[in-house]
This record gives C-alpha cells, structure tokens and sequence, in this order.
C-alpha cells in the first residue's frame, strides 16, 4: 500500500475520500488551507476509521510547504482536490479562482516534478464539455467554454495537464470530471458543510428540510424535460471518492493523460429530487418556481462506460441512498462541523 497526498482533502469530496483510502489501506497525508473547510472533517476521518493521517494546514501555491512534504513523506500519488469551487464569486472574483485554481495546480505539478511524484488524480467536472453535446455525455465529446470562471478554470487545467503528460511521458494523470455529488457518509458525521446561502441544488433542500431556508426556489420550469425542471446526474460522494481509489489504480502503470466521467449515468429532474426527498424522509418540502438561472442547461446525464470499463469502477448507490444520506448528515448536524 502506498502513501497518497491529498490535496484539499479537509473538504467534502477530500474527506469521503480520504476515509476510503484509509480503509483500503493507504497512508495519507493532507494538504489544505481550510479555506472552505475545518479540521474538524478529518478528526472525523479519523475516528469512522480508527487510523491516523497526516494533516498539514498549508496552501497548494506554497513551494516550500509543498517540497517539505515531498521530503518528509515517500509520496507515491497525489489527489488533487484543493480550489474553490463558488460560481457566483468566480464570476466577481476571476482572478481568486485563476490564481488558486490554475496557478495552484501549476504550483503542485512543479513540485511533483521536483520529487519525481508523476502520479496525479485531479477533479474536473462534466461542465468542461460544450453545451451543444446532447446527454448522455461521453469522453470524446468536445469541450467547450464554459459559462462561468469557475468551470474556465476547470477546463484550463485539465489542457495544461493534457499537454504537459504529451511532453514528458512520464506523467500518468487521470481526469475526473465528477457529474453532481450529493450524499453523506452512511455514519451521518460527515456531509456537505457549504458556507453561507447553499449554491448548490442538494445543501439547499437539505437546509429547508432543517428549517434553516423557508423554501426551494426552483430555477426555471420550462426545460425540455420530462415535467420542465433541470436534469442533473447526482453521484453519490462515496462512490465519487471510490473512484479515485480506482482511478489511482489505473495509473499505477499506465503513461500519458486520460478522462473519465464519474456519473450514475440516470438523469434526474429538480422536481425528482424534491419529491423523492420527501417520500424517502417524510418531510415536506416548500417551493416556487423561479426563473431560470444564467448558465444552467436543461440537461447534463453521463456516459459513464469508460469508467465502467477501463476503471472496474461501478456506482453501488441509488437516488433514494443519497438523498436519505444526505437527510442523515443535515439533521445530525444541523450547522454542518461547528455543531
Ligand atoms: P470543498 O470546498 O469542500 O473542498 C475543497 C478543499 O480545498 C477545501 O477543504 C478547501 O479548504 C481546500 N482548498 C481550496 N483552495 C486551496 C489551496 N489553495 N490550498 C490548499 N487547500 C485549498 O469542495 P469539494 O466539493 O470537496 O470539491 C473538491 C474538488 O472537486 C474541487 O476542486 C472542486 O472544484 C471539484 N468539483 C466539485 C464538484 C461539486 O459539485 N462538489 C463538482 C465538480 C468538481
Ligand atoms: C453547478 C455549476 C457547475 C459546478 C457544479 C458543482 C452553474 C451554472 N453550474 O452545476 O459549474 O461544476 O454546480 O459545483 O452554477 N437548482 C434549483 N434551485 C437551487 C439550486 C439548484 O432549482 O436552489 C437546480 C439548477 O437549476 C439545476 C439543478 O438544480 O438544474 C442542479 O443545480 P446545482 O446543484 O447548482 O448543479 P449544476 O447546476 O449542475
């Protein structure tokens, strides 16, 4: 078993994935800034699986922390979690999110390169694929531009990863680009904890079910879809943070740069969620429908076939899994780590 480097791995995705990577047997560190997370997630970790980490609090941009590391630990791999993730701000913010986002990336793959670490997982996401592909999304489809910096950046590194894995063949990175995680550890002690009002579809159900919104604005009901509503492919994060393991797996002893999808495959409309919700925790959820949010396409579903195939990777949770998990996480801990 080998030592992995986990960039952002305070955070939601780091730490579900984290608790995976312990429990498979490896030995992690994390580097994070908790810029938008708190310790307290892996104190956590640590307790579901009885086994330590390394928690180092430090930022991808700093060489020097980034080269202790290297030195200090036999790093085999690293997963590359760490960026801010707000759409909004990277909107009035672009050069927080090129700066943490595109330069960070860069910051971490020199130093890679310094200790002769060519191993690297990074989390893209499904918004780097051009809105005129029609669902289900595969690899091969085309790239775009994406609508906000946020996904802008998203795209850039994975290009710069692309290209620098093409100039030194000694590089074996694998692209993830994640579809829409939702859920929570089976234990409910560990979940999503968004800072202020939730972005996000899932935290915002989550925080009306609790009591902490009055209702569900639900962006836009004349979609193409199947009652109007935005149709998402929602991942369950522990089968998210299962990818990774497979994906480290597969680059133990493959060359080069390659993507996969990490989706269900099964689309899901707002209404959906919010129904289902309800029935599966039988609670009642408020809404109104409001106009469409800028950005947002009708539908995004995953091809997720390569993974399947090339990853050994296969989805084990159903919509009805994340969604009562999700619940799980929110009412155990209604203000998310500062309960
Ligand atoms: P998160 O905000 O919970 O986790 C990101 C972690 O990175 C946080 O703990 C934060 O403190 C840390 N971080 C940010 N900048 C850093 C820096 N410069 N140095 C060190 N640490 C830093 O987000 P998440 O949902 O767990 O997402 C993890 C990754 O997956 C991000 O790169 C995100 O963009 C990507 N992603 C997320 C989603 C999603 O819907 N959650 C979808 C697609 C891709
Ligand atoms: C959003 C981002 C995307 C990012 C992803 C993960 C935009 C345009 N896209 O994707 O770049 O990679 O989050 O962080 O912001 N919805 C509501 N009401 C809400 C919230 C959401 O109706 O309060 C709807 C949306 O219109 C959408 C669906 O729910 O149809 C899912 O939204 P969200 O969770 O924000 O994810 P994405 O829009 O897919």
């Amino acid at each position: 078993m080998s030592k992995i480097l986990v960039t952002g791995g305070a955070g939601y995705i780091g730490s579900h994935t984290c608790i995976e990577l312990l429990n498979a047997g490896h030995e992690v560190v994390v580097l994070d800034n908790l810029s938008n997370s708190s310790e307290e997630s892996l104190t956590r970790v640590q307790a579901l699986t009885a086994k330590k980490l390394d928690f180092v609090e430090g930022d991808i941009l700093d060489q020097h922390i980034l080269d202790h590391i290297f030195h200090s630990h036999r790093i085999e791999a690293v997963i590359h979690f760490a960026g801010l993730k707000a759409v909004g701000e990277s909107q009035q913010e672009p050069l927080k999110y090129f700066d943490n986002n595109i330069s960070g990336s860069i910051s971490l793959v020199k130093a890679m390169e310094r200790a002769q670490v060519f191993k690297l997982v990074f989390s893209s996401s499904a918004t780097v694929y051009d809105e005129a592909n029609v669902s289900p999304l595969n690899e091969d489809m085309p790239t775009g531009m994406p609508t906000n910096n946020y996904g802008y950046t998203k795209l850039i590194v994975e290009q710069l990863l692309q290209k620098l894995s093409i100039a030194d063949t000694r590089w074996s990175i694998a692209l993830l680009r994640y579809f829409n995680p939702v859920g929570a550890h089976k234990s409910g002690q560990m979940g999503e904890d968004p800072q202020g009002i939730p972005n996000n579809l899932m935290p915002y159900v989550t925080q009306v079910a609790v009591g902490r919104r009055e209702k569900l604005s639900i962006f836009g009901n004349d979609y193409d879809t199947i009652d109007g509503t935005g149709v998402r492919d929602y991942i369950h994060v522990v089968d998210l943070a299962n990818a990774h393991l497979c994906a480290l797996n597969n680059r133990l002893n493959a060359q080069g740069c390659r993507a996969w999808n990490i989706g269900t495959g099964n689309g899901c409309s707002v209404l959906e969620i919010a129904k289902t919700f309800e029935k599966v925790n039988g609670i009642h959820i408020p809404f109104e429908f409001s106009p469409r949010r800028a950005g947002d396409v009708a539908t995004s579903f995953a091809n997720n076939a390569r993974a399947v195939a090339e990853l050994g990777w296969q989805p084990q949770y159903g919509l009805e899994d994340m969604l009562a998990d999700s619940w799980n996480w929110q009412k155990n801990n209604p203000n998310g780590y500062q309960d």
